[in-house]
């Protein structure tokens, strides 16, 4: 089964986020990573998530 890459990212100002899209973009965008906030994830979020 393919899975996504789970990106998780804690930030204040935003920085850490928008680094956050850019790795995200870097390794094709959201069809392969699936980016989450770590201060709003939820336990689901850590199961694998499908591609
Ligand atoms: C909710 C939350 C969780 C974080 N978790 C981690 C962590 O697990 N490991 C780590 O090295 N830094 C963690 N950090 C620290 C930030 O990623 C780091 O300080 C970053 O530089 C924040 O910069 P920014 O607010 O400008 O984006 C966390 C920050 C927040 C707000």
């Amino acid at each position: 089964m393919a899975a996504k890459i789970g990106l998780f990212f804690g930030t204040t100002t935003g920085k850490t986020e928008a680094a956050a899209d850019m790795i995200c973009e870097a390794f094709g965008g959201k069809e392969q990573v699936a980016l989450h906030d770590i201060a709003r994830a939820k336990p689901e979020d850590f199961a694998p998530t499908p591609a």
